[in-house]
């Protein structure tokens, strides 16, 4: 079974890609510091797949620490990079904060792998480096924009980063994935998304208002120029989205790739607007959620959504689950996560 490196792999998308993995037959290898994630997820990805990752923790910042785990690993075939800092609101208050972590960190892997007799490299891009695309559906071709927040900009700048290595690196091969909103949660429920703090996203502050620990949802603006006047993102169900990393990571390690660096958009291909998140909520778990309409949120672009045909035809790659399929998912979690108090 060719070895894997998940960094940030107890992460939201992180946890549910390595179980996928290890569905695929691989062997991870997880490496996350656990400032956004806890150990306990280990026990939740265990219980979904009944086999056990090899976990390290370690801060990729360390340079050393970095070499030393390849020196220890240096049957590596494949990385799935998530580890990064990635609250967009955060990342323009503390903008060296995120240039140090996103990046460093990526530059001493990437120093790693060209050690490699061969390697693939999966690198957890973001929609939000298109900004608001000038047309709609966005498909990868689209003009990368100038970012709107560091965070964004570290998903621009690692992108080049990673293409600009390939080039001089033959024995190196990548693909960025830029996400578009991933949220649900597997459906065992075992693991799912854990914001820390104040839910800075829609779907797990829908949950949390539900569930009765936030008095109500804000929804940022309705005088958007949309149907509803909300804005409108495409909501990928996250085991879509994991599953589409290990078709990724099989298309480098079995040569099927077309260049050194290729990247694609993962989603839905369907916008649907803030209230229509809301009514798929509120149909699929019966609750009535409480929201108040108000201000816009600095930032906010006002559509997004994919073009899903390369990732469909190229990729072979396309989502199975819905925007209800995810709803039912993040409030099922929600349930399982406060019982357990
Ligand atoms: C979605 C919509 C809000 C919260 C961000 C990052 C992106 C990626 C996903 C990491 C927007 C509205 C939200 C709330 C609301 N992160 N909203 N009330 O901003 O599209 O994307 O998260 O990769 O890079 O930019 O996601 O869930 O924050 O917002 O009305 O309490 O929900 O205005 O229209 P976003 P989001």
């Amino acid at each position: 079974m060719d070895k894997i490196l998940v960094t940030g792999g107890l992460g939201f998308i992180g946890s549910h890609t390595v179980v996928e993995l290890q569905n695929e037959g691989y062997e991870v290898v997880i490496i996350d510091d656990l400032s956004n994630s806890s150990e306990s997820v280990l026990d939740g990805i265990i219980s979904i797949t009944g086999k056990t990752p090899i976990f390290e923790k370690l801060d990729l910042k360390d340079k050393a620490g970095v070499e030393a785990f390849f020196k220890n690993h240096n049957d590596i075939k494949g990385v799935i990079h998530f580890a990064a800092s990635k609250a967009v609101g955060e990342s323009v208050k503390e903008p060296l904060l995120y240039y140090e972590n996103n990046i460093s960190t990526l530059v001493y892997i990437l120093k790693e792998l060209q050690k490699l007799p061969s390697a693939g490299f999966i690198f957890s891009s973001s929609c939000t480096v298109y900004g608001q695309a000038d047309e709609l559906p966005i498909t990868e071709n689209a003009t990368v924009k100038q970012a709107e927040s560091p965070y964004g900009n570290t998903k621009q700048i690692g992108e080049e980063i990673i293409s600009d290595t390939c080039k001089v690196t033959p024995n190196l091969k990548a693909i960025a994935l830029r996400y578009f909103n991933p949220v649900g949660s597997h459906e065992t429920a075992k693991i799912g998304e854990l914001p820390i703090g104040v839910p800075q996203n829609l779907v797990p502050f829908i949950t949390q208002t539900a569930i009765g620990i936030r008095q109500e949802l804000s929804i940022f603006g309705d005088d958007y120029p949309t149907p509803d006047g909300t804005c409108i993102r495409d909501y990928i169900h996250v085991v879509d989205l994991a599953k589409a990393h290990v078709v990724a990571l099989n298309r480098l390690l079995q040569n099927k790739n077309k260049s050194n660096y290729e990247t694609f958009n993962l989603g839905t291909g369907t916008g649907s607007s803030v209230l229509e998140v809301v009514q798929a909520f509120e149909k699929v778990s019966g609750e009535k959620l409480n929201y108040k309409i108000v201000g816009r949120r600095e930032g906010d672009i006002i559509s997004a959504y994919a073009n899903t045909t390369k990732a469909n035809e190229e990729l072979g790659w396309k989502t199975e689950l819905n925007l209800e399929d995810a709803m039912r998912s993040a409030w099922k979690w929600e349930q399982v996560v406060r019982k357990k108090g």
